[in-house]
């Protein structure tokens, strides 16, 4: 998995920074290139010398430094980098930037977009997965500011991995020790199986809520943010996939660097996502359509003068037609948000729609927050996750849909690989990724 690949690591100025040594060479000693990333703090403990003859490639620590220094690259690397701006030239050739140790400095810095050194500069300039591996004194861990610049790290897409609990520096004892090495460097070839997973594969999301017009100026809507469909067009996108993002209203941006088609109504968005959907091989569908519409639209603004009766009508079930012209091999997802009977429902309609699992969430855990709750719904399982951001959901969703994908024989050879992977990549409980990482989250929550 790491032959052939580059890692970038960024080492912050904590007392850990010396295990550092021990990640880069055990990224080393498995065939990666890797490029060392220091702050002004880190190389107060470690000196860049060390990092310089562990990794076999210049140490980048100075902004105002040596631009080119010349690395030594896979050939894929090489080609991206241009020698004249370093920071630049490693977030191109890196295919992860993994930070360890990070400080509560750093990670505040990374929060805010701050690239006052090196490290920062290429951490913001860098579009590869981010695995972030806090380590600190356990106050400082504790410290709300740092739990949520943590959450919005994680909420952004960055992979958390630690802190452990256990005797720190300082003499006190709790979390905030790094994570072991053979644990970060799993969730570095994790990041690399995952980040080519979708490679060249046509995803079709549909999010945001719809409006349906009563007269000019007024809608029937509801409260979707459309944070949650965002997020899988942005997990998906990250993934290599090239994404079809057909979106209603939201309350947020929508995220670049996907096709958008933006629609207003029920019929709207029916329309987009039946066309997309034919050349399509994965559809999540979890846009929050109205179910009903006005059935007579007023073409002026309707006055306030005695009762007003509206008439409604259904609109039309797209999940139930896109499942009805579904492509062979095609995977299908839809969302139910129930406030009772969740489970039976979604069986329910997992049935009656025909499709291959639905994603079950309440609307008070749901709606316009950033975090979720949900459970998988299949025919024959149902498995409920903990409370997580609604990016790290979408990275459950993708990585489930990746596996159902595989099983119908719908998958390329970026998919057959990861699913190699995951079988090969050890692990403590020999188990697939996604379950693994929930785990470890919530012992370090
Ligand atoms: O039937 P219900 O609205 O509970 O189903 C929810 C799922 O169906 C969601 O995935 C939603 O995006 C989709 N849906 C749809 N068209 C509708 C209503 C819901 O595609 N008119």
């Amino acid at each position: 998995m790491l032959s052939g690949r580059t890692v970038a690591v960024g080492v912050s100025g904590g007392i850990a920074a010396y295990k550092a040594c021990e990640l880069v060479r055990w990224l080393k000693a498995r065939g990666s290139a890797v490029i060392v990333v220091m702050t002004r703090g880190a190389a107060e403990f470690v000196t860049p010398l060390t990092f310089q003859t562990l990794s076999g490639n210049p140490v980048v620590h100075d902004l105002w430094g040596d631009q080119s220094p010349g690395f030594d690259l896979p050939q894929g690397a090489a080609r991206k980098v241009g020698g004249k701006v370093g920071h630049v030239d490693v977030a191109e050739a890196a295919d992860v930037l993994v930070i360890a140790p990070a400080t509560a400095n750093l990670i505040a810095r990374l929060v805010h977009g701050e690239a006052p050194d090196a490290l920062t500069s290429v951490a913001l300039a860098s579009r590869s997965p981010l695995i972030v591996c806090p380590a600190m004194d356990v106050e400082m861990w504790r410290n709300p500011v740092t739990q949520a610049n943590v959450r919005t790290l994680r909420a952004r897409g960055a992979i958390v991995v630690g802190p452990e609990s256990g005797p720190l520096a300082s003499g006190l004892e709790g979390p905030g020790r790094l994570a072991d090495i053979e644990t970060i460097g799993q969730a570095v070839e994790e990041a690399l199986v995952r980040r080519a997973s979708l490679e060249g594969v046509r995803v079709l999301v549909g999010a945001g809520r719809t409006e349906e017009p009563i007269d000019p100026v007024r809608v029937l809507t509801n409260r979707s943010s459309g944070k949650m469909g965002f997020a899988l067009a942005e997990g998906a996108r990250d993934r290599g996939a090239e994404v079809t993002l057909v979106a209603g209203p939201a309350s947020i941006d929508p995220p670049e660097r996907v096709k958008r088609v933006g629609v207003a109504t029920a019929a709207e968005m029916e329309k987009a996502m039946v066309e997309a959907s034919r050349s399509a091989e994965v559809v999540l569908m979890a846009a929050a359509v109205a179910d009903f519409r006005p059935r007579r639209v007023s073409t002026r603004k309707v006055k306030r003068d005695g009762s007003l009766e509206l008439e409604l009508e259904p609109n039309p079930d797209i999940l139930a037609r896109l499942a009805s012209m579904r492509r062979k091999g095609q995977v299908l997802i839809g969302f139910a948000l129930e406030t009772e009977q969740g489970l039976r429902r979604a069986r329910a309609k997992l049935q009656e729609k025909g499709v291959d699992l639905i994603v079950l969430n309440a609307p008070g855990e749901a709606i316009g927050s950033d975090t979720n709750r949900v459970t998988l719904v299949e025919a024959r399982t149902a498995r409920r996750l903990p409370v997580l951001s609604k990016r790290e959901v979408a990275e459950e969703i993708l990585d489930r849909a990746l596996e159902l994908r595989a099983a119908r024989g719908g998958a390329g050879r970026a998919g057959r690989a990861r699913q190699v992977a995951a079988r090969t990549v050890p692990t403590p409980r020999a188990r697939p990724a996604a379950p693994r990482r929930v785990a470890a989250r919530r012992e370090a929550r």
